[in-house]
């Protein structure tokens, strides 16, 4: 087992960088983490809590209170997010969640308590964390790193599937609108915006299958 890399993926919503960040991770026997996950947690706990994200002071205080983790699921063998404790890993893929996500996300005071953490998960390397900042900020010198991307309109699709299987109700234009919402304001944002790290090496997965992304990347790391 080779346990002494960083990996980052990085890139657009829904462009299966967490699909590519679990092979790989399951081939090379590394720890996957999903920073996209802690963002949405944050949310969660927010929503639920009813904290005015506006409110500076609110955030700082609520931010105390908010412990997560990562278990691995023995049965699934894939790992889940904690929130203070609760199994929220099914809870966090909801549209309610992902309309306002970017805009926990783009709140300095959530960025610096989310890639504390991060960077005590990356301690020990022998890591795969996919997110939209991962190679630029939270780990800039990651051994490899991967921007992804892939045709929007495929990406639509994808994530539509996803969705449409928990929510029949779920449209097309929903997920449309709500993936164009979050890429607009993940890469414009003013701290840590997504972009690609000068030294990442792009990988468009639209016309790949899941094999031949995989392949691209365990080139890259070998
Ligand atoms: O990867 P995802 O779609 O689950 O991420 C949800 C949101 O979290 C995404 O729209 C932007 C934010 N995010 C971020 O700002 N930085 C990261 N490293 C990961 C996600």
């Amino acid at each position: 087992m080779n346990t002494n890399k960083i990996i980052t993926i990085d890139g657009w919503s829904a462009c299966g960088k967490s699909t590519v960040a679990k092979q790989l991770a399951k081939e090379l026997g590394y720890v996957y983490i999903d920073s996209g996950a802690m963002y949405r947690a944050i949310t969660l706990y927010f929503l639920r809590n009813h904290i005015d994200w506006t409110d500076i002071k609110e955030v700082t205080e609520a931010l105390k209170n908010i412990d997560i983790q990562f278990h691995c699921n023995c049965k699934s063998q894939q790992s889940e997010i904690f929130l203070n404790n609760e199994n929220i890993e099914y809870l966090i893929r909801d549209l309610v969640i992902a309309e306002k996500v970017s805009d926990v996300a783009a709140i300095r005071e959530v960025r610096s308590f989310a890639v504390t953490q991060q960077h005590k998960m990356g301690e020990k390397k022998g890591i795969v964390m996919d997110g939209r900042d991962i190679g630029t900020t939270v780990f800039p010198d990651a051994e490899i790193k991967i921007f992804m991307t892939a045709d929007s309109a495929v990406r639509v699709e994808r994530r539509f599937k996803e969705l449409f299987e928990k929510n029949p109700n779920i449209t097309i234009e929903e997920v449309k609108n709500n993936l164009e919402m979050r890429d607009y304001i993940d890469s414009h944002r003013e701290v840590s915006p997504l972009r690609k790290a000068d030294d990442a090496v792009v990988l468009d997965n639209t016309h790949l299958t899941m094999e031949e992304q995989l392949a691209f990347a365990l080139q890259l790391v070998k």
